[in-house]
Parts: C-alpha cells; sequence; structure tokens
C-alpha cells in the first residue's frame, strides 16, 4: 500500500463515521511562538483542543506535514525524518477512550482497511502515577476488544503522556499501537516501546485530559477530547515490508536523483548511505519549508536558521559522495515531483524553492572553502602539539570570521577523532553577544552615529520595508511618499485597508530576518528599459534609454533610486513599526523605528 492509498482509507474511514475532513496547515505555526514548526497533527488544533469550537464540528480528521528536528543527530539512520506526513482523528469534546480505541483497532486489522494480524499486535497504557491516575478505562476498552492481557503493556509517564513541543497546553496519557515484526527479542525486557526494531509503533491515541500550567501544574479540562497520530512515511514502510522508510516510494524517485547527480549508489556503502538518507531527508524538508504559504528563507534566526542548516548539511554530504557542485534544487525537482499532487503549492512555488536553495548552497560553498583551510590548518597544529581538542576559542574564531558553524566544527572534529570544547565556544560566543550588544547600545542610544549615517541606515530600511509591505499585502502596494530623519522613517503606500497586527508582524519579521541574514546592498547603472526588465520596483517616468541607478538588496529588493545606502545591513539595527494610519483614501501610512 501507497502512502497515497493510505491515506485515502484513513480518511474514508473516519468520514464514514461522521468525522469532517479538514485540511492541514502551515509548516510555520501562526500565533505560536513557542515552537518554530509544527510539530505534530494537534499543533494547529490547540486553541480546539483547549476550549473553542472548530468551524468544522467536533469530529475531524486530517493529514498535517510536521517538521521535528530534536532528532536531527540521529537521521541517517533507518527511521528518523525531519519532515513526515501524520494522519489524525479529533474528537473535540466528542467521543472519548472506547470509541477511539475501537475505531482504531478496526482500522488496523479489518481487511477493508489495513488488515493487520491481530495477533501481531501490541498495546501500551499509562500505568500511572501521583499525578494522575492508571489509565483503566483505556485498559478496560482493550480488554473489551478481545486484546489478550499478554498484549497490553501498563508503562510510565515517560513512555505513555503526550504533551505537545516547547509548551505547556493540552496533554493527556496515551494509548500506542505497535506491530511485531517477528524479530527476536533484543533481551528478555523487550518490549513495545523498545527501539530495537521488534515491536513497530504504529499509531498513538492521546487522551487530551489536562492544561498544563506554565508553572507545571496540571489543571483538568472540563470535557476532554482525543489526538491520535499516525505517521505516513513509517506505516507505509511497515505495510511494504521495508526495512527503513527510504525504501518507500515517498523517497525512492528522491534517492535515485541523487544517485544520478552523485555517479554512487545509494546501497554503496554504510556511509555513502546514510550520507545519501540525510541529504533526502533535508533537501525534502527544506524544499517544503521553502514551498510552504509562509515560506521563510535560510538566515541565522529561528526557523531561516533550521533552513539554513539543513542545506549546508546537504552540501556537506553531497561532498562525502563526490558531489562538488551545486545539486540541490536538482534533488528539489524530485521532492516536488513526488508531493505536488498532496501539496499543489510545491509545484507554484517551485521556481522559488529551487532558487533559493541553489543561492544558500553558492553562498554556503565559498564559507566551506575557506573555513576547511582553516579548520585543517588548526587541525595540524593540534596534530603537531600532540593535542587532541580544539580549544572555544578557535571554534568560535572559525565560527565568527569564516561564518563556520560550530555543528560543522564537532562533525568535522568527529570524524578527525578529536574534541572541541563546547562549553568554551559557548562562552566565547555568550561573551560577543554581550560584547556587540553592548555596542550596539552605545552607537544607538550614546549618539555616536550622526543623524545623516543614522538617515541612510533608514533609507535602506525603507526599501526593506517597501519589498515585505509587497510580500505580505501584495503586489498593489506602491509606494506614494517617503519622508526619513535621523530618527524615523515614514512611508506612504497604496492599499485600501487599514494592516492587521499580524500583517505588521510579518513585516517587521522580514526585515529582520533579512537585517540578521546581513544581506549586501549593491548599485548597478542601466536603462529604463533594462531596469524594466529586472523587474526593478520604479514609478518608471522619464525618457527612453534614459539612465538610472537600481538599488539591491541581496536579492531581496530591486529598486530604482538615487542613493546614498548602507552598504550592507546587518549592522542597521532592529526594525519596528510604531504607528500605521491612513492619510487619504486608498493610502497608509507607516512609521517605524530602528532600535
Ligand atoms: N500528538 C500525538 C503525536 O504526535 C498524537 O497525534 O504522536
Amino acid at each position: 500500500m501507497q502512502g497515497n492509498e493510505l491515506k485515502r482509507r484513513y480518511i474514508d474511514f473516519f468520514v464514514s463515521r461522521n468525522h469532517t475532513e479538514i485540511s492541514g496547515k502551515s509548516l510555520i505555526p501562526e500565533n505560536d511562538p513557542s515552537v518554530l514548526f509544527t510539530t505534530a497533527g494537534m499543533h494547529p488544533l490547540i486553541p480546539y483542543l483547549l476550549g473553542e469550537n472548530h468551524p468544522s464540528g467536533s469530529r475531524l480528521v486530517n493529514v498535517q506535514k510536521c517538521i521535528r528536528t530534536v532528532d536531527i543527530e540521529s537521521v541517517g539512520d533507518s527511521s528518523h525524518l525531519t519532515f513526515f506526513e501524520m494522519l489524525g482523528n479529533w474528537s473535540i469534546r466528542d467521543y472519548f477512550k472506547k470509541e477511539a480505541i475501537a475505531w482504531s483497532y478496526e482500522f488496523l486489522t479489518n481487511k477493508d482497511f489495513l488488515g493487520l494480524n491481530k495477533n501481531r499486535i501490541y498495546v501500551t497504557v499509562f500505568e500511572g502515577d501521583n499525578d494522575v491516575p492508571f489509565d483503566y478505562e483505556s485498559y478496560n476498552a482493550w480488554l473489551s476488544l478481545a486484546v489478550p492481557k499478554e498484549h497490553i503493556f501498563k508503562l510510565p509517564r515517560e513512555e505513555n503522556w503526550w504533551q505537545p513541543a516547547g509548551r505547556g497546553g493540552p496533554c493527556g496519557p496515551d494509548s500506542e499501537m505497535f506491530y511485531d515484526t517477528g524479530a527476536e527479542k533484543c533481551g528478555s525486557d523487550c518490549r513495545p516501546g523498545c527501539f530495537c526494531g521488534k515491536y513497530f509503533e504504529i499509531w498513538n491515541d492521546v487522551f487530551i485530559e489536562y492544561n498544563k500550567q506554565s508553572d507545571g501544574s496540571y489543571v483538568a479540562l472540563e470535557t476532554p477530547c482525543v489526538d491520535t497520530g499516525m505517521g505516513v512515511e513509517r506505516t507505509i514502510s511497515m505495510l511494504q515490508g521495508k526495512k527503513t522508510v527510504y525504501e518507500t516510494e515517498l523517497f525512492a524517485g528522491i534517492i535515485r536523483s541523487i544517485e544520478d547527480i552523485s555517479g554512487k549508489k545509494y546501497r554503496d556503502d554504510d556511509s555513502s548511505t546514510r550520507s545519501f538518507r540525510i541529504i533526502a531527508d533535508h533537501v525534502k524538508t527544506a524544499a517544503m519549508i521553502l514551498g510552504d504559504g509562509n515560506a521563510v528563507r535560510p538566515s541565522n534566526l529561528g526557523q531561516g536558521y533550521i533552513l539554513r542548516r539543513l542545506i549546508r548539511r546537504c552540501v556537506r554530504h553531497g561532498l562525502k559522495i563526490g558531489i562538488d557542485s551545486n545539486f540541490l534544487a536538482q534533488v528539489a525537482e524530485s521532492v516536488i515531483r513526488t508531493y505536488e499532487s498532496a501539496y499543489v503549492e510545491l509545484a507554484s512555488r517551485q521556481e522559488f524553492i529551487q532558487s533559493e536553495l541553489s543561492l544558500e548552497e553558492i553562498q554556503f560553498r565559498k564559507t566551506l572553502n575557506k573555513g576547511n583551510k582553516e579548520f585543517y590548518g588548526v587541525l595540524a597544529d593540534l596534530n603537531k602539539n600532540k593535542k587532541r581538542l580544539i580549544p572555544g576559542q578557535e571554534a568560535f574564531h572559525l565560527y565568527d570570521t569564516y561564518g563556520f558553524p560550530i555543528e560543522l566544527t564537532q562533525e568535522l572534529a568527529e570524524e578527525n577523532n578529536i574534541t572541541v570544547d563546547r562549553a568554551g565556544f559557548d562562552e566565547a560566543y555568550r561573551r560577543h553577544q554581550e560584547i556587540s550588544k553592548k555596542g550596539a547600545d552605545k552607537t544607538f542610544k550614546g549618539g555616536l552615529v550622526d543623524d545623516s549615517l543614522m538617515s541612510i541606515r533608514y533609507h535602506t530600511a525603507t526599501h526593506l520595508l517597501h519589498e515585505a509591505l509587497r510580500r505580505v499585502l501584495g503586489e498593489h502596494v506602491a509606494q506614494k511618499g517617503s519622508n526619513i530623519t535621523g530618527d524615523r522613517l515614514r512611508f506612504d503606500f497604496v492599499h485600501p485597508r487599514p494592516m492587521t497586527d499580524e500583517e505588521k508582524k510579518s513585516v517587521e519579521k522580514i526585515v529582520n530576518d533579512r537585517i540578521a541574514e546581513n544581506l549586501p546592498v549593491s548599485v548597478q547603472t542601466m536603462t529604463i528599459e533594462q531596469a524594466k526588465n529586472i523587474n526593478a520596483r520604479a514609478l518608471f517616468e522619464g525618457k527612453y534609454g534614459e539612465q538610472i541607478r537600481v538599488y539591491s538588496i541581496g536579492n531581496f529588493s530591486t529598486e530604482v533610486c538615487g542613493g546614498p545606502h548602507v552598504e550592507s545591513i546587518g549592522d542597521i539595527g532592529e526594525f519596528k513599526i510604531v504607528k500605521e494610519q491612513s492619510v487619504s483614501r486608498g493610502i497608509r501610512r507607516v512609521r517605524a523605528v530602528l532600535t
């Protein structure tokens, strides 16, 4: 059974039991600063689990794309993935344990659905502790389905309690379902939940009975909910009898494209296999992030930083299997072909996905060349002095001067059987942050920067704002006026409505993410026609053939302008919108500051 068929059967099963199919949501959570990505199917549904009524009713079913990066270092083994799809059925204060468990068991064992052998199904329930009692209701629900006692395991909180990543919130005991692969037990205490591979976890029914408070206490919900999760990749690999998720159709095309590019085979040796898997997983995740409606770009902050790390690891593992030219856009093409029927936005954003991957790849290859030389220089010195530890200060120097991420230094060190003084690095990093913060305070608050330099910064910030407004509000945004002092910028533009708080936040975030990337500013002279051809923003008044100047900030904004601008934007400060108002019909005004 392929992934699409599994999804179809799952949705059909629950729709026929009065569930409404709802669409999956963005990978980038809205209104939830506590996590960077949607880490589970429940994430977008948290407000409903905590009490809001869902517009589609009290029984829901969906497929949700998810990203989990806590185990990023384990990717490359047979089962860890950073991107996966999760099937879920939901009771929003409707049915509870008995029904949820009965349906789970029916879907797993009925031959019209998964048709798994009942004798091979094992389940677990929460054994209880000082805070929450033994989950006898789930235990009894399994017994009443004639699941033998020997197949029901009572396990502690570490294994049978679900809590969303990164925050308190809706949580409760869960009941997990496993399939016995028939492999030998790894030891006398091998049981469902053991990682040896004998018991394959298929599904998790979570009974949302509590809301965990920020002080750590649990408040019982008035009416509980059900959240269930079945991982698509894992489940089909089990149904297809494959040893790993990478052998299913959800990876086949992607692995093939890496084989074509590298001229190597996925199975050549263990180390190549690991690199193939890392590239396949990470390009998929990166393409999904860039293909999302709320796409972020590689940067040094938040989601952008995770994206950057994923891309950079791919480049490094590409080198390990002999790929030394740009290849990520090509691998992304096979990701898009694999998923475009499920996620139409991937095809429509193909160009963006591929160009962002390539840009980051090109930039990183430059960094790598420089940093590699430096790293091997450090290594030679250590060898000469018979030392096996890279001092934290040295690792920080690689980071600060060569843009070499600490994770990369650690990986290279491991390959060369030495270690990095991570605590020393963290200390150097912290000191540096403090110093630059102090420096910034002095620069901005102490008035050392004169008004004219501040005005130039505001001018460059205005270009960033202009482009960010177009991206957030739409292509209709056109500049109607700009006014800059040493203390603030004011920008007037075409837009029919007041901006919402979210829109303002998104605009600020886009601008600040670009600042964090420290994009360079460049200027070119060209004719109006040429400027039009490269889609530079302008009113394009002027004579045919007239020469004009076009300022570009990275590849983010391109605008016809007389200047002046800063050379790169990393130091201009933090951008904040302080006011948004109407100036005339259809024209809005934003005031913003750099702090
Ligand atoms: N939230 C649970 C999980 O992610 C069930 O969906 O496993």
